[in-house]
This record gives C-alpha cells, sequence and structure tokens, in this order.
C-alpha cells in the first residue's frame, strides 16, 4: 500500500500531532506535565517541560525526578530505551536521537540503539545527542556539540563531533527546582 495512505502511518502521525503538536504546547507547565504523564514509560516527581518541546514514542523514554526539559527540545523513543536521570538541565533546541538509518544499507534500514543520560548532566542549547550514546553522571556537552561516543563522568565536551574540553570541578550538591513561572 502506498505509504501514504497507510492506515498505521496516518494514527502514527495523529498521535504525534496530538502530544507534542498540541499537548507541549499548552499553557502552564501543569497542564504539560499531566499530558506527559499519560504517555512516558516513566516520570519521576517534579520534572518540567518547556512548552514547544516534542517526543515519539515516549513509551520507550524514562525520565528522572527534577529534571528540566527546555523549550524546543525533542526527544526520540523510537529506536530504543531513552533513558534520563535525576537533575538533568536539558537546554533549549537540544536533540536526543535512538533512531538513525545504516548509511550503507541498499534500503535505506533503520537502525535503532538506547542512549543514557546520567544524574546531574547538563546538556547545553542544541545539542546532538545521537543513537547508542551513554553520557555519564554529572558530565557537561557544551552548545552545539554533537555527541557520537558515549561521555565519562564529569567530563566536560564540545564541538563536533564532541571531544574532551573540561573536567567538572562540582560536589553536584544541586536539586533542579527553578521553573519559568507558572507557564
Ligand atoms: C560548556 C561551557 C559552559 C564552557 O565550559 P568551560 O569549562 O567554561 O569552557 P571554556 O570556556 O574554559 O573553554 C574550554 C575550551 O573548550 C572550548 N569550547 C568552549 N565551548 C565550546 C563549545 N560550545 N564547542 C566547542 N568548543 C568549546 C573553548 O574554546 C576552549 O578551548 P581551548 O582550550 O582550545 O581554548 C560552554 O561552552 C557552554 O556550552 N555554555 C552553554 C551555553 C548555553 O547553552 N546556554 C543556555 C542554556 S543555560
Amino acid at each position: 500500500m502506498n505509504e501514504t495512505l497507510s492506515p498505521r502511518n496516518n494514527v502514527a502521525t495523529l498521535w504525534y500531532w496530538l502530544q507534542s503538536g498540541v499537548g507541549m504546547r499548552l499553557p502552564f507547565g501543569i497542564v504539560r506535565l499531566l499530558v506527559a504523564k499519560c504517555f512516558f514509560r516513566k516520570l519521576g516527581r517534579d520534572v518540567y517541560f518547556h512548552f514547544g518541546c516534542s517526543f515519539v514514542k515516549a513509551a520507550n523514554i524514562e525520565i528522572g525526578s527534577h529534571t528540566y526539559i527546555n523549550h524546543g527540545v525533542h526527544l526520540d523513543g523510537r529506536g530504543g530505551r531513552l533513558r534520563i536521570g535525576e537533575n538533568v538541565d536539558i537546554a533549549e533546541e537540544v536533540t536526543i536521537w535512538t533512531l538513525d538509518h545504516d548509511p550503507h544499507d541498499d534500503f535505506h534500514s533503520p537502525r535503532g540503539r538506547d542512549v543514557t543520560i546520567g544524574d546531574h548532566v547538563w546538556i547545553a542549547s542544541r545539542a546532538i545527542i545521537l543513537p547508542g550514546v551513554t553520557i555519564g553522571r554529572g558530565a557537561v556537552v557544551a552548545a552545539g556539540s554533537v555527541v557520537t561516543k558515549d561521555v565519562a563522568p564529569l567530563a566536560i565536551v564540545g564541538g563536533v563531533p564532541a571531544k574532551h574540553i573540561g573536567v567538572r570541578r562540582s560536589a553536584l550538591k544541586y536539586t533542579l527546582t527553578y521553573r519559568p513561572g507558572i507557564f
């Protein structure tokens, strides 16, 4: 059957639009959290979803308590399990992928791999995390980086592809409670 007419594709796209196109654009953080609670595999306490973030196949995505998902973040659970820890700060327009394609495959077949983000990780704006990556506890991903390989705990990485640029000297004593008002 023509892909455009496939009922499965149409239902999946409608579902995506309802969750991300409508649900994650509603005013009030508490409303977006209630929408997210219906779809995510696991959500900890006091997770914040800024307006305009989006996700696919949230049934494969787990998020720990006090984690902050900023404006325009995209979370992909299509290719495997995406585990995001506690007190993780994900800045504006970050994208985290569990699915891609084998570039050498004759049929452009999809390829899925799990992604794990440890507690107290800070992913700065517009970074891209590729399938299969594990980011260790307390690590920092600098703005605009593309993370292609695992990142050690407390490492600071930056660039395309992301390389080691420093070590985070923090005891990670914080709980992420900042919220940008009720909206
Ligand atoms: C990670 C970050 C905080 C820098 O950390 P830092 O430890 O203070 O790093 P420094 O400025 O001392 O730079 C260390 C090295 O990394 C390089 N570097 C810094 N930021 C980089 C980036 N985004 N990409 C690539 N390289 C980077 C520097 O040029 C420097 O290289 P050098 O040693 O060859 O001179 C900063 O890059 C960053 O991403 N800020 C976040 C901005 C943002 O997204 N704000 C909105 C959300 S709060």
